[in-house]
């Protein structure tokens, strides 16, 4: 595959120094994890209303647990893409790099990025709804599993309803503010407030630049849309940025 970039895009490469990338489930997709929406998405063959809210937990923790398991064994078998890899070494060519995502598979960190900014959480992670503590761990005695202290653990996982963590929000919401290009990578734009962050970059002036194998809600502020895989466009575009900037 080759891609003949046009003089815009060059140029908004060549200038800029603070770079946000914002990735959904399609990111994740040539690694084999489902997306959410489209033809074989999650939410088409699942009810978001019964496995992720916190009512279906307290109604029905076995079910739940029980998806959640499900996902983490089809997440741990699999890894990382070229797409992901060519976001670690994009971070290498920028003054500023932030990193926000709205997958919780993990894989942007099982890639080698870090400090990721994780809207919707991370998968792997268990949470005590009594005292907040994380761990990895969790033991099956009983339904829902129980923290130290007693209390019920929970995926650690934004379910629909709740809000997303302020300092993951604030974060994401600053660095697209104050940033010059902003990518917006495999994702249908379509839940908030991660689809507002390429139209607040927009209106700052950043230059902003899709990748999607279709037009999206987002699409209408794309300077610049690439059709097609992540795993497969990401590489061809950092191969680019090596060319043109020196590494910092
Ligand atoms: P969606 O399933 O809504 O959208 C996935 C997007 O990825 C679509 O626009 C696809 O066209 C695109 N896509 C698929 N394969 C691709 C590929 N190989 N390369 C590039 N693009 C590709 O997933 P999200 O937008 O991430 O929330 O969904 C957002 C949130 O909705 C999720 O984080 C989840 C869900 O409910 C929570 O779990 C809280």
């Amino acid at each position: 595959m080759e891609i003949e970039f046009s003089d815009k895009f060059i140029r908004a490469l060549k200038n800029a120094k603070r770079v946000v990338v914002s990735t959904g489930a399609g990111v994740s997709a040539e690694s084999g994890v489902s997306t959410f929406r489209g033809e074989d998405g999650l939410w088409k063959k699942f009810k978001p209303e019964e496995l992720a809210t916190y009512e279906a937990f307290e109604k029905n923790p076995k079910l739940v647990w029980e998806w959640y398991q499900h996902r983490r064994d089809i997440i741990n078998k699999i890894k990382p893409n070229p797409g992901h890899y060519a976001i670690v070494e994009m971070a290498r060519y920028f003054k500023r790099f932030h990193l926000v995502t709205q997958n919780v598979d993990d894989l942007h960190r099982e890639a080698g990025s870090n400090d990721i900014i994780e809207l919707h959480g991370n998968i792997k992670r268990n949470r005590c709804i009594n005292c907040g503590t994380l761990n990895y761990e969790v033991e099956f005695e009983q339904i829902p599993p129980r923290c130290v202290c007693g209390g019920k653990l929970r995926p650690d996982v934004i379910w629909f309803g709740e809000l997303l963590p302020l300092e993951a929000l604030e974060r994401a919401e600053d660095a697209s503010k104050t940033c010059d290009l902003f990518f917006v990578i495999g994702t249908s734009g379509v839940v908030q407030p991660a689809a507002s962050f390429p139209i607040i970059a927009t209106r700052q002036g950043a230059f902003v630049v899709e990748i999607n194998i279709e037009p999206t809600e987002l699409t209408f502020v794309a300077n610049e849309h690439f059709h097609g895989k992540s795993g497969e466009i990401l590489p061809l575009i950092v191969d680019k940025i090596k060319t043109i900037k020196e590494k910092i």
